[in-house]
């Protein structure tokens, strides 16, 4: 029955149909495990959350918009699936130890956290309004590793959990357009390796997804902010439910990385290779933002 129904809501909702509905069951290995998702109002959050459910896992929601995590916790509910929510700015580290307490006391230990909460900015970084600038390496950086540092040792101790950290390969390749955001994912990236070799034997998995462009409402978020450009990589975007494929896998099968699509796993050789070409270029790769000979006259 519930297989049925989760099949009728992708089917219906989603665009290019990467799960066939033959496949979405429930999996007892997974049934009743607790799984946090931070950014799960939106994109690859509401998606994965979705995908989670079907497959028996508790999710637990958090975001700052209320009324979306409202509309997607009672949709997955209506499905048999089990999803709570707590609303909360991932910026402010009282609302995180909130969010941890409220966890505890209400849900239980969680098995699985998906550090997935985040945003982008595309433009010259004098440009950037400061106040977004601080808000980014907030929810980007400091929730990521503060969230984690709040979940782990309760994992550690049940000698079983796993953190997947949403990253980006912008993290391994510093262009110009990105300087906070690619900073951002790069310490997503530092972070992860450095705990995942930190588990190693413990029990508790660390892992980061380094994505390259995925469809979802992240490009123009980053557009509507002040200053902000438009991602040239848009156009390559994935279906958002790729993503949510390739977490599962994670679950499965742990690993230390995982690039997707696979193919952007040589993204990391760019900068070691071609970084001087990178750095002739300049803001060439910018113009579309603005006009080179503008941020010359200044
Ligand atoms: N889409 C891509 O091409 C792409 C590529 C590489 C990596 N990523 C990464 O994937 C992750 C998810 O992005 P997405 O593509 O799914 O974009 P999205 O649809 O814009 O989702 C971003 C999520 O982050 C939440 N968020 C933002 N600021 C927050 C704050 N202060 N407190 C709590 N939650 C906050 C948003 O919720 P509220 O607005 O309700 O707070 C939303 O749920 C991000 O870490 C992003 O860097 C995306």
């Amino acid at each position: 029955m519930l297989t049925q129904c989760i099949g009728g809501w992708y089917a219906k909702n989603t665009s290019a149909s990467a799960e066939p509905a033959s496949l979405i069951r429930m999996d007892k290995n997974w049934q009743g495990k607790i799984a946090l998702i931070t950014g799960a109002s939106s994109g690859i959050g509401e998606s994965c959350a979705y995908f989670l459910a079907a497959r028996g896992l508790r999710v637990v929601l958090t975001a700052r918009r209320e009324h979306r995590l409202n509309e997607i916790a009672q949709a997955i509910q209506q499905q048999g699936g089990q999803a709570h929510f707590f609303a909360h700015d991932l910026s402010d580290e009282q609302a995180r130890l909130q969010l941890t307490q409220q966890i505890a006391e209400l849900v239980g230990p969680v098995d699985v956290l998906i550090n997935n909460a985040g945003f982008g900015w595309y433009g010259y970084f004098h440009k950037m309004d400061w106040l977004d600038a601080a808000r980014m390496i907030s929810v980007n950086v400091a929730a990521t590793a503060h969230l984690t540092r709040l979940m782990l040792p309760g994992m550690l101790a049940r000698h079983s959990g796993h953190i997947i950290n949403i990253s980006s390969i912008a993290g391994s390749l510093p262009n110009q357009g990105i300087a906070i955001y690619s900073a951002s994912k790069a310490f997503v990236d530092a972070f992860t390796t450095a705990l995942h070799r930190e588990l190693r034997g413990s029990g508790v998995h660390a892992s980061a997804i380094r994505l390259g462009p995925v469809k979802t409402p992240f490009f123009n978020q980053a557009r509507n902010m002040k200053n902000g450009g438009s991602v040239p990589a848009e156009r390559f975007a994935i279906p958002v439910e790729r993503v949510n494929w390739a977490i599962w896998q994670l679950l499965q099968h742990p690993q230390r990385v995982m690039y997707l699509p696979g193919w952007l796993r040589v993204s990391r050789l760019v900068e070691p290779m071609f970084s001087g070409l990178i750095d002739r270029l300049g803001p060439l790769l910018l113009r579309r933002v603005e006009p080179r000979n503008e941020i010359r006259a200044k």
